[in-house]
């Protein structure tokens, strides 16, 4: 017995979460997607996981360069989470056309307005199914905690009233 692909996602839209912008970099080819799936798994040592759909082309450049950055969004880059989920059918190095970006320590693409950016290194990488479970070990971060953070619940970004 299972749930539908739609019971399943309208579930999901029920749990609000802070958004992302997943980087990576590989032999000069840069890939990125959005995503809400991101959770803190270790402290000590600092260690994060994202799920990304396999069958995207972000995914396929992970695997190969074994390297991300999380980006994690500010509350006025809603346009931004936008561009980074829209199909890239001539490749996804157009969707860094917005946005500042620069490299840290691994060379994933680090951007200059996140509240926050993990620059990490991947250490395994889950098959589950449609999805896998990239665990990377953090070795830089960047922070900006006057700003406040990109959420997205219902289909609809929005942002804490208590920061606005
Ligand atoms: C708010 C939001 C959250 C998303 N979260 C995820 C996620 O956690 N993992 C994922 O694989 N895709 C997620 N997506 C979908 C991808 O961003 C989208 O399919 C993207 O175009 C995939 O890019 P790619 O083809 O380069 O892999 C999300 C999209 C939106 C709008």
């Amino acid at each position: 017995m299972t749930i539908s692909l739609d019971q399943f996602r309208t579930g999901m839209q029920q749990l609000a979460a802070g958004v992302s912008v997943i980087t990576t970099e590989h032999d000069g080819d840069r890939a990125g997607l959005t995503a809400t799936a991101v959770c803190s798994l270790s402290a000590a040592p600092p260690r994060l996981l994202v799920s990304i759909n396999r069958a995207g082309y972000t995914f396929g450049l992970i695997a190969a360069s074994r390297k991300i950055c999380v980006n994690i969004l500010n509350a006025e880059q809603a346009d931004l989470a936008t561009q980074f989920a829209t199909p890239a059918p001539n490749g996804a190095e157009d969707r860094f056309a917005m946005g500042e970006w620069r490299e840290e320590v691994t060379g994933a693409p680090v951007l200059a307005d996140a509240v926050v950016s993990f620059d990490c290194r991947v250490a395994w990488i889950v098959d589950t199914g449609s999805h896998g479970i990239v665990i990377a070990d953090i070795v830089h971060s960047a922070s900006k905690p006057e700003l406040a953070p990109l959420l997205y619940a219902r289909g609809k970004f929005a942002q804490l009233t208590e920061f606005a």
